[in-house]
């Protein structure tokens, strides 16, 4: 399947559904189609965000930021704090091993930058393996291989245009979370950073 080909159906799918739990079913057996698509084998795509530990590496957005497609290759060791999206996603697992850590919520929401979280199970992500996210789903993610690992991640949404938070667990903080992306505005208003590339 072509990038073109996955983004068709996407714009089928959201056309048709507007429930995270329908869309993130219908996505997610073409999303691990997609994923053994040569052309997310670029040897570009294996490259990481030193400073930020992950390199995310965008496929596609359409123009008002929705249904946002990206490959992001992990540092071994390093990954995301907890995190909510405000919008559904896919992960399939193309390399290496992604452990995810889920986090219930037991405040309810309405003290601005308070967040009282505990963790709620563990997976480990290995080649093929579909994670399903739903808007208000909060979880961390990071690479537990000795190598890089890889995803693909299709959203509903640019995560970076969601108002999506991050989550500090141990001083029961929230706040908003913004990622590097590789070649958009949000590298191109910072230093530049320097990136490694992987075996
Ligand atoms: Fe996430």
């Amino acid at each position: 399947m072509t990038l073109d080909q996955y983004v068709r159906n996407l714009r089928e799918i959201v056309a048709r559904h507007s429930d995270p739990v329908e869309i993130t079913e219908l996505v997610a057996p073409l999303a691990r189609q997609f994923a053994k698509s040569p052309e997310l084998r670029r040897p570009e795509y294996r490259e990481c965000d030193a400073e930020q530990g992950f390199g995310v590496h965008m496929l596609h957005e359409e123009p008002n930021h929705d249904l946002a497609v990206f490959l992001v290759s992990w540092l071994p060791n390093r990954g995301t704090t907890p995190h909510n999206h405000k919008t559904w996603a896919v992960v399939v697992g193309i390399e290496g091993q992604e452990q995810e850590i889920s986090y219930d919520r037991r405040d309810d929401g309405s003290q601005p930058g308070y967040a009282d979280l505990t963790p709620a199970g563990e997976t480990v992500m290995t080649v093929d393996d579909i994670a399903r996210c739903y808007p208000e789903h909060i979880h961390s993610v990071r690479n537990v291989g000795k190598d890089i690992s890889m995803s693909l991640h299709t959203y509903g949404r640019h995560i970076n245009y969601t108002g999506r938070s991050e989550f500090d667990v141990e001083h029961k903080l929230e706040k908003p979370y913004v990622i590097r992306v590789a070649d958009d505005e949000y590298v191109r208003a910072r230093p530049p950073v320097s990136s490694v590339t992987g075996p």
